[in-house]
C-alpha cells in the first residue's frame, strides 16, 4: 500500500520502500472563495497618523526609498525628499563589517503640480556594489542624517533562491497599512517587492493634491528604504489634468520614482527590465502606447529574445492592467494589450504575469487565447502549458475599496478568485520550482490563503533529490 502525504500541493507516495514523488500544480478548478470579509469602504489614514510622521530635525530626509539601479543587481537608486532646502544629494554607504565609507553624489529636483510645489527630491545611483552583501547608507547632513540598510541580491544565476513580494493598488488607507504590515511580518520574508502599479491615489483628492504623494512616501519608507521596490505605473500615476494646466502624463510619478530603464536600453522609465538572482523581470506600461511600431512594442520585441533562461530560468512580467480578469469592474480593459502581446508571452514561455488594477485577487490556469484570426471564430481561452499563469494582485487596500461583482459562471480559465485585501509572495527555490502564495490580511501572518507551485517549463527537475531539496 502506498502512503500519501500532502503538504502545500505536493503529493508524496511511498511505495514498497521506493519514494515516488508527484508534484502537482494546485488547480482548484475554478474556485470562487466563500470567505466573508468586511466590505466597508476603506478610509484613508488621517494626515496626523503615526505612519505619516515627519522625521524630526530641520530639513530631515523623508520618503526614503530604494530600487534596483542597474541591470544585474549591483546598483541601487536611493531617493528621498528634503522639505526645506536642497541640502545634500550625496549618499554615504559602507558594507557591513568594513570601515571604508564611500559616497555617491546624486541629483536634486523639484516639480510643480497646479498649486503644489514639491520638496527637494533627491535621486542618487550607487554602482558596483558587491553581490549578496549588507550595506548601510546615510542621507542628510549636519544633525539630521538618517541611516538605513539594504542587502544586495546574490549574483545572477539559475539556482539562486530568491523571494519577491507582490503588492498592487496600495493607497494609504487603514487597509493599506494592514497589507504592508502583513507583508513585513510574513515569515516567507520577501527580499524585494514587485509593485504592480497604482501607488498613492493622490489623484483621488481635489486637483490631485500632491501632498498625498508625500504622505504615501513617508508611509512606505519603513519597507522601501530597506528593500528595493520595483516600480510599474498604473492609471493612478497618469495625473493627466489639462483643465488645470497639467497635460504631461505621469508627472509626479516620473519625478519621484526613478528606475534603471536605460540599463535595458529602454527609452522610457515606464517600461524596462532587470535581472535579479534567478529571475528576469520585465516591467510594462498599460497606459503608454503599445501598438505595433510604438517604442514600447519595439523594445519588447527586442527584449524577449534576449532573455537567457540558462542564466535566469524565471521570466516574470509585471504591469498594471490584467489580460485575464473575471471581475465585472474593469472587465476586458486589458484586452487590446493582450491582443498585441499574449502571443509573445506564450512563445517565450513567460512563467507568470502579475497585474493589479482590479481590487481583488485572482489566479488563472495556464491558458492562452491566441488562435483567433477574425475569420476562424476561435476566441475561447484554451489550456496551454506554454502560457503564463496570470495573477491579479490589485488588492493592496486603497480608498476605492474592493470589487466584489464577478462574472458568472466563473470562467474555466479562472482557477481561484476572492475579493479580499492582501499581498503575494513569489518564492523561487531553484531553477525548476517556485512557490507563489497569496496572503489575506484577515489571516495570521504565516497563513497562505491560496498557493501554487510553479514548475519551470524550461528546466524540468533533474532528479527526485532536487524536488525534495526544493520543498
Ligand atoms: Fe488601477
Amino acid at each position: 500500500m502506498g502512503v500519501r502525504l500532502e503538504f502545500d500541493g505536493i503529493l508524496v507516495f511511498s511505495l514498497l520502500g521506493l519514494n515516488v514523488l508527484w508534484l502537482a500544480e494546485v488547480c482548484e478548478g475554478g474556485l470562487t472563495s466563500s470567505y466573508v470579509r468586511n466590505d466597508q469602504l476603506s478610509r484613508d489614514m488621517p494626515l496626523d497618523s503615526d505612519v505619516f510622521r515627519v522625521p524630526p530635525g530641520y530639513n530631515a530626509p523623508q520618503q526614503v526609498h530604494i530600487t534596483q539601479g542597474d541591470h544585474v543587481g549591483k546598483g541601487v537608486i536611493v531617493s528621498w525628499v528634503t522639505p526645506d532646502e536642497p541640502g545634500s544629494s550625496t549618499v554615504h554607504y559602507w558594507a557591513e563589517n568594513t570601515e571604508l565609507k564611500r559616497s555617491a553624489k546624486g541629483i536634486v529636483l523639484t516639480y510643480k503640480y497646479f498649486n503644489y510645489t514639491s520638496g527637494y527630491i533627491h535621486h542618487c545611483s550607487i554602482f558596483d556594489l558587491e553581490f549578496d552583501t549588507k550595506y548601510f547608507y546615510e542621507v542628510g547632513i549636519g544633525n539630521t542624517t538618517r541611516k538605513f540598510w539594504f542587502r544586495t541580491p546574490p549574483s545572477v544565476g539559475p539556482d539562486v533562491p530568491y523571494t519577491f513580494g507582490l503588492i498592487g493598488d496600495l493607497g494609504q488607507t487603514h487597509d493599506s497599512n494592514r497589507t504592508l504590515t502583513h507583508y513585513e511580518l510574513n515569515p516567507v520574508k520577501g527580499q524585494t517587492l514587485l509593485f504592480v502599479g497604482d501607488l498613492s491615489y493622490a489623484d483621488a483628492y481635489p486637483f490631485h493634491d500632491n501632498n498625498r504623494w508625500d504622505t504615501w512616501g513617508r508611509f512606505i519608507e519603513r519597507s522601501a528604504a530597506y528593500q528595493p521596490w520595483i516600480w510599474s505605473a498604473g492609471n493612478h500615476e497618469i495625473d493627466f489634468l489639462p483643465d488645470i494646466g497639467e497635460g504631461k502624463p505621469f508627472k509626479p510619478y516620473r519625478n519621484r520614482f526613478y528606475v534603471p530603464y536605460r540599463a535595458s536600453r529602454s527609452t522610457s522609465p515606464l517600461w524596462y527590465s532587470i535581472k535579479r538572482a534567478s529571475a528576469y523581470i520585465i516591467v510594462l506600461s498599460s497606459y503608454s502606447a503599445y501598438g505595433k511600431y510604438t517604442p514600447q512594442y519595439k523594445w519588447l520585441e527586442k527584449e524577449l529574445p534576449k532573455v537567457n533562461r540558462t542564466e535566469t530560468p524565471w521570466l516574470i512580467v509585471i504591469m498594471h492592467c490584467p489580460f485575464y480578469s473575471s471581475y465585472i469592474h474593469h472587465y476586458m480593459e486589458g484586452e487590446s494589450m493582450r491582443v498585441m502581446y499574449e502571443e509573445w508571452f506564450v512563445e517565450y514561455k513567460v512563467d507568470v504575469v502579475f497585474a493589479g488594477h482590479v481590487h481583488a485577487y485572482e489566479r488563472s490556469e495556464r491558458i492562452s487565447n491566441i488562435a483567433y484570426n477574425i475569420v476562424n471564430g476561435i476566441c475561447t481561452p484554451v489550456s496551454d502549458q506554454s502560457a503564463p499563469v496570470y495573477i491579479t494582485i490589485g488588492d493592496g487596500g486603497n480608498l476605492e475599496g474592493l470589487v466584489t461583482d464577478m462574472t458568472e459562471p466563473q470562467p474555466r480559465y479562472s482557477a481561484y478568485r476572492e475579493a479580499s485585501f492582501g499581498h503575494g509572495t513569489f518564492d523561487i527555490k531553484n531553477r525548476s520550482h517556485a512557490l507563489f502564495s497569496w496572503h489575506r490580511n484577515q489571516d495570521g501572518y504565516a497563513v497562505e490563503a491560496d498557493s501554487l507551485w510553479l514548475h519551470n517549463r524550461i528546466w524540468k527537475p533533474a532528479s527526485e533529490e532536487s524536488i525534495i531539496a526544493a520543498v
